[in-house]
């Protein structure tokens, strides 16, 4: 999975690309994460990437002409075959469906919105879709950018180990289980009992039993009523 960046402020993306899985998985020729500075399309002097809202109002529109410039340049033939996705609050819900399709994707361009947006033109010319990482507002596309290929990431093949990605949350309808690890009496809590009993069709059964309580008690909507 290639993902090219197109942001305002791409030094808000050094760090989470650089550590942990992320790394290993560039490291490893898994994924590969490009950031581009829209501004480098920008032609006079102060680097103007955007402009005051046709029909008045509140705040600035980032200009169409920066961006789909940048990405025919980087993209060139490519752009064909990418999919391409604007960070918008008034976008689609990005959810781990979503995430498990970008994974898929080969090349994949995310483009940071900031201010008051961006300029409606971008999303036609370019064939975009628009996602929401969630019902709230951010100051930029940027976190939610990052949050989008992290999802996606760790969904290659071969970035994480399979069996962990394959009982999580949100793989099926049910939250995940709860976690214990070493000590076994901390602060008078214990560890639950059959964790330690060494009998694996009990356990699995006891996770099943928990994730569908704590799916009921925290997430009552992702249960399909029988
Ligand atoms: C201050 S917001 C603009 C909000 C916009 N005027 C609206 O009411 O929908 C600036 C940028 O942050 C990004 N953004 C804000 N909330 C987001 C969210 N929940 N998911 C994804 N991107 C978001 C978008 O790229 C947006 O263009």
């Amino acid at each position: 999975m290639r993902v090219d960046c197109f942001t305002l402020f791409p030094e808000m993306f050094t760090g989470p690309f650089d550590s942990s899985i992320l790394k290993r998985g560039a490291d490893a020729g898994l994924i590969e994460i490009a950031i581009h500075d829209i501004r480098s399309w920008t032609y006079d002097r102060h680097h103007t990437a955007d402009d005051a809202p046709y029909g008045g109002g509140a705040g600035m529109v980032m200009m169409a002409p920066p961006i789909i410039e940048g990405v025919e340049a980087i993209l060139g033939d490519d752009l064909a075959k990418a999919r391409v996705i604007i960070t918008s609050a008034s976008g689609k819900r990005f959810t781990q469906a979503v995430a498990q399709e970008f994974a898929a994707e080969e090349r994949l361009v995310i483009i940071c919105g900031h201010y008051e947006g961006i300029d409606a033109r971008v999303t036609e010319l370019l064939d975009a879709e628009e996602y929401a990482i969630g019902d709230y507002v951010l100051t930029g596309g940027e976190l939610a950018a990052m949050v989008m290929i992290d999802a996606a990431a760790r969904l290659v093949p071969g970035v994480i180990k399979a069996e962990s990605i394959s009982e999580e949350s949100h793989s099926g309808e049910l939250v995940e289980y709860p976690h214990y690890t070493r000590p076994v009496d901390y602060r008078g809590l214990e560890v639950p009992p059959i964790l330690l009993s060494g009998h694996h069709a009990k356990i699995a059964e006891w996770r099943r039993e928990q994730a569908l309580l704590r799916t009921r008690e925290r997430r009552p909507d992702l249960l399909v009523e029988e």
